[in-house]
Formats: C-alpha cells, sequence, structure tokens
C-alpha cells in the first residue's frame, strides 16, 4: 500500500481504481469550472500567521455542531452516488464518520437508502432533502428521515435547477453503471472497482426505488431527475419543510448575505455556506470569500459552517477564522473512499483532523475555537 499523507494522494488512488465516468463525476464542476477553481485557489490565498513562544501543549480540536459534540469542526457533506464509488458506500462513509465522531449527511440522491444506512450504523446520522415538484414525496422522504432517526435535516437550496458538468456528458455518465463502446476500455482497466460495485447492495438511488421509470441509461433517468427538482421552492416552502419535519434544520447552500439573514430570521439551525462544491453556478464566488459577509449578517443568530475546496486541516482553519463555526467536506472523503472504501474515509479524517492540530499550534492556538480573523494576515 502506497503511504499516503494527503488528502490530493486518496484523489490520485481513487482515480487509479475508480472508473472513469464516476471519478469524473466526483472530481469536477459545472461549465467553465472558474466557481470550482476559485474555492481552492482563495483559500489557499489566505496566509496564516505563524507564532512562536507560546505553550501549545495539551491541545483540542474538539467543538459541537448543532449542540452535538464532534471530534473536530468537520462534517461529512451529502455526496450524490457515494455508493457506486466503493459498493454499499454511504453505509461506510456512515459507519467511517460514526466512529471518528463527526456527523454524515445522507444524501436524497444516494445509492444506499435511508433504510440501508439506518441498518448499517448505531448512532443517528443527517438526512439531505431536495425538495421536488411532488411534494408527496419530499413529505414521504421527511417521515423516513424521521424514522430512521436522522438527527438534523440538511436541506439543499442551491439545485432548484441542474448546472451542467461538460465532463458527465461527455463520459456518458449512467445510473446504474452501463458497460458501453466507450466505457468498456476504462472499466477492463479497473476490474476491481467493477468487480466491488457489482457485489454492492444496489447500483441506482436507493431513496427514489419505485419512483423511478423504466429509464435504461442518465441520458434519459437525469432528464426525468432533472424534471423532478422543483424551480419554484422558496421561502414559504422552507417553512413547510420546518415544520414537516419539526427538529433540527440546515438550510445549505447560501452565498449572499441578504439570503443569510432571512435563513436567520426563520429560526434555522444551521446555514452552509456553499456554491455546492462549484457544481452549479459557474461565475459565483467562492464560499470562503462570501464566508464574512454572511457571517457579519447572521450576527450569531445561527450556526454558519462552510463547504466548497476543503483538503486540508489548513483550510478548516482558515474557514474558521473567517468566522466559520464548522465545515463540511464533500471530494475529500469520497476520494477516500473511492481509494480505499472504509478505510479511507477514516483517512481522510485522519489526515485533516492531524493537519488542523499541527496548523493551530504553529499559530500560536492550543484549541480551535480561538481562531479569530488575527490568526490571518491581512491580504
Ligand atoms: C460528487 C458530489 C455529489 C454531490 N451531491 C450532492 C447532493 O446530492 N446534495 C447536496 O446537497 N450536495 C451535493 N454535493 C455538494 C456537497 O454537499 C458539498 O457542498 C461540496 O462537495 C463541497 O465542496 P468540496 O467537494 O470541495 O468539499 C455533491 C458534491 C459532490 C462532489
Amino acid at each position: 500500500m502506497p503511504v499516503v499523507t494527503c488528502i490530493d494522494d486518496l484523489r490520485t488512488l481513487a482515480k487509479k481504481r475508480v472508473a472513469k465516468a464516476i471519478f469524473d463525476y466526483v472530481d469536477r464542476g459545472s461549465y467553465s469550472e472558474a466557481t470550482l477553481r476559485a474555492n481552492r485557489a482563495d483559500l489557499e490565498s489566505l496566509a496564516l500567521r505563524q507564532r512562536v513562544g507560546i505553550d501549545v501543549d495539551h491541545r483540542s480540536v474538539r467543538t459541537t455542531m448543532l449542540g452535538q459534540e464532534a471530534a473536530m469542526p468537520v462534517g461529512l457533506a451529502p455526496v450524490g452516488l457515494t455508493g457506486l464509488n466503493w459498493a454499499d458506500g454511504e453505509i461506510l462513509a456512515a459507519r467511517a464518520a460514526e466512529r471518528f465522531g463527526v456527523p454524515y449527511t445522507l444524501s436524497t440522491m444516494s445509492i444506499c437508502s435511508i433504510e440501508d444506512v439506518y441498518g448499517g450504523v448505531s448512532k443517528p446520522f443527517w438526512f439531505q432533502l431536495y425538495v421536488m415538484r411532488d411534494r408527496g414525496f419530499a413529505a414521504a422522504l421527511i417521515e423516513r428521515a424521521k424514522a430512521a432517526k436522522c438527527s438534523a435535516l440538511v436541506l439543499t437550496l442551491d439545485l432548484q435547477i441542474q448546472g451542467q458538468r461538460h465532463q458527465d456528458l461527455k463520459n456518458g455518465l449512467a445510473v446504474p453503471p452501463r458497460l458501453t463502446l466507450g466505457t468498456a476500455f476504462d472499466i477492463m482497466k479497473k476490474p476491481g472497482w467493477a468487480l466491488n460495485v457489482l457485489r454492492g447492495k444496489r447500483k441506482s438511488f436507493g431513496n427514489l426505488e419505485g419512483r423511478i421509470p423504466d429509464a435504461k441509461s442518465l441520458t434519459t433517468l437525469s432528464q426525468w431527475i432533472a424534471g423532478q427538482f422543483d424551480p419554484t421552492l422558496s421561502w414559504k416552502d422552507v417553512e413547510w419543510v420546518k415544520k414537516q419535519w419539526g427538529g433540527k434544520l440546515v438550510l445549505k447552500g447560501i452565498l449572499e448575505p441578504e439570503d443569510a439573514k432571512t435563513a436567520a430570521s426563520l429560526g434555522v439551525d444551521a446555514i452552509v455556506v456553499s456554491n455546492h462544491g462549484g457544481r452549479q453556478l459557474d461565475g459565483a464566488i467562492s464560499s470562503i470569500r462570501a464566508l464574512p459577509e454572511v457571517v457579519q449578517a447572521v450576527g450569531g443568530k445561527t450556526e454558519v459552517w462552510l463547504d466548497g475546496g476543503i483538503r486540508s486541516g489548513q483550510d478548516v482553519l482558515r474557514a474558521l477564522a473567517l468566522g466559520a463555526k464548522a465545515t463540511l467536506i464533500g471530494r475529500a472523503y469520497a476520494y477516500g473512499l473511492g481509494a480505499m472504501g472504509e478505510a479511507g474515509v477514516t483517512r481522510a479524517l485522519e489526515l485533516i483532523r492531524a493537519e488542523l492540530d499541527v496548523t493551530m499550534a504553529l499559530c500560536g492556538l492550543r484549541d480551535v475555537k480561538q481562531a479569530t480573523p488575527g490568526i490571518l494576515r491581512p491580504a
């Protein structure tokens, strides 16, 4: 086994093992990918202050998210098709998160269903909801999440209508995966991936079972799914979801202070500053650039988290410095899963925690909760 020292190593391994169409689905962004790149570039441009002469023995990176203990300020973001990177990937990722002590969010667009994951873990996980045109279906998903004892609902607001990822079209991404002339050569080079994914409980969208019309490929399936997202989704509907759910509610996909204020006024428990990892509005600003204004607008009324471009503990500390209480990671753990299954997700979490611990200490902090803008150099 190669020595894995950073998230990029997991990405390299995942690229070697996972079918190209699935790897690219994880890795790439929408349209010109300007926002995808900005998420990384803007994080990297933030310089940390190196401080010396401070006792940094006895450190802690622990925190709380929604009042729940977390081993570090990092949760697993909802990632569609996780279970095509590794058989039963959602169950494995949820288990890795549970053992590590951080929250896991199951996507509506997962391969394993809510019930599959419920059966595979022993502590509550979170469920991410896409509101579909069929409100009866949205209500049914909420009830299923309740029955599975999910401890928070993450409502995604930035995908009322789908952005296009050119590479998915070029690759002919299909769910369940198909063997075509175009994909055969790639899949032949990846027999380990193919045999593993074939063994999985499911190969298609577990939560949508019984709802999907007979479709042989994502060309038709994706058209069908694209037609299911509700473009009329408004703040009124957010109130409706809040009422239906009745538990901890997180709104994901907020970039603008105006929207953050509205969200906070609805009394939600957290908001996620996010541009969907550069997969939706191409040309939107990076989430790290959007963060300070959102934090200011919300004025402590709700927890503010950030996702988009987090690949290291250094990135987590940068987000905390600019006012995020916590972060979510998408690709960082998906690469880990694609590389080595559950062990890879655990490895991704361990890497980020170790980097966060050392970085915090070298900035002169003993506790992550002490991070302030003062640990960053002005631009
Ligand atoms: C492959 C992939 C699938 C995703 N699927 C979903 C999804 O089903 N629901 C959702 O709310 N966000 C989804 N997202 C967005 C993530 O929850 C998160 O916002 C994003 O990955 C953060 O950026 P990062 O990947 O740079 O960490 C997905 C992201 C990726 C990479």
